[in-house]
């Protein structure tokens, strides 16, 4: 299951952030197969490596490799330098990891690195990515939030919060861009079937529902980006599960998993 990319709307090169695993992974697939050139982003270098060259020997396409921790903040220099002689015509900002537990027991350095990396990255690349869009007008941007992010998470509460402030971002570029010939789309994931499901402690015979495939959440977002949608959230049923569910309902039903699964001892009050 692929989505073709036209090339010259969002190529000849595309960014991808968090390209060593899951949904960046699968969005550097996707593209590769649509002859887009790749420049990918993740902490570790090496699986970035062997990716670019499988997906250089399946395709065809270049890429370049950047080994950043996006919390850093030096992490954008490298990432400008390389990409400065490429002509980017896509971005998809994707990097993220999560990490469940109890706020006021969290070091407040850890809770402002989360912050560095699901919301001063985003920002910076969106910034720097948006201005060079815009004077080329045409390509664009997708920034990767998480369903329910907006109705607070009990136990990911900063974690979320990073997503809501992505997803607004997001909301709003997409308004202001539009007028310069950019596409802006935010990707809202659903539980999909990535490894951070296993580190966040989701047990998934618990979840009300099966996590989708990353194929179907990067498919489902390169046909939304190509029809200029605000938004999406991948899978027929998770739609619907977020416009019939009341935040006061998300907010435990995903609290009583996050507790569960990380050993968190939590009584709902009622
Ligand atoms: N899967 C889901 O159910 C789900 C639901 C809601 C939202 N999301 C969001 O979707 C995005 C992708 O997650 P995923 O599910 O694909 O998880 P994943 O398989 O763990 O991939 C996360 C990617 O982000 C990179 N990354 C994390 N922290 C980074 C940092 N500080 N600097 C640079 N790269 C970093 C990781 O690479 P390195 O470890 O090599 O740095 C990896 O490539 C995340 O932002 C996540 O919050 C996922």
């Amino acid at each position: 299951m692929k989505s073709k990319m036209d090339k010259r709307a969002f190529g000849p090169w595309a960014l991808v952030t968090g390209a060593s695993s899951g949904i960046g992974k699968e969005f550097a697939i996707q593209l590769a197969a649509s002859g887009i050139h790749l420049v990918l982003v993740a902490r570790r270098l090496s699986l970035l490596e062997t990716l670019g060259q499988q997906l250089q020997k399946q395709y065809g396409i270049q890429y370049r490799a950047i080994g950043a921790d996006l919390a850093d903040e030096s992490a954008l220099a490298r990432i400008l330098q390389v990409t400065e002689p490429l002509d980017i015509g896509l971005v998809v900002s994707n990097a993220g990891a999560g990490a469940p537990g109890e706020f006021i027991d969290k070091k407040q350095e850890d809770l402002l690195k989360m912050v560095n990396t699901s919301v001063i990255a985003h920002l910076k690349i969106a910034h720097h990515f948006g201005r060079l869009l815009a004077e080329k007008k045409r390509g664009g941007i997708i920034l990767v939030s998480a369903m329910g992010a907006d109705r607070g998470l009990p136990f990911m509460a900063n974690d979320a919060g990073t997503r809501a402030y992505i997803r607004s971002l997001g909301l709003g570029l997409h308004e202001e861009l539009k007028r310069h010939g950019v596409r802006v789309t935010v990707l809202i994931p659903s539980p999909t079937d990535t490894p951070i499901v296993e580190q966040l402690g989701f047990q998934p015979e618990k979840m009300p529902m099966k996590p989708i495939s990353v194929e179907q959440c990067v498919v489902e977002t390169l046909i939304a980006h190509k029809k200029n949608r605000p938004s999406i959230i991948p899978g027929r049923l998770y739609r619907l599960m977020d416009a019939l569910t009341p935040d006061a309902l998300a907010r435990k039903m995903f609290g009583k998993l996050l507790a569960e699964g990380n050993g968190i001892r939590w009584r709902i009050e009622q």
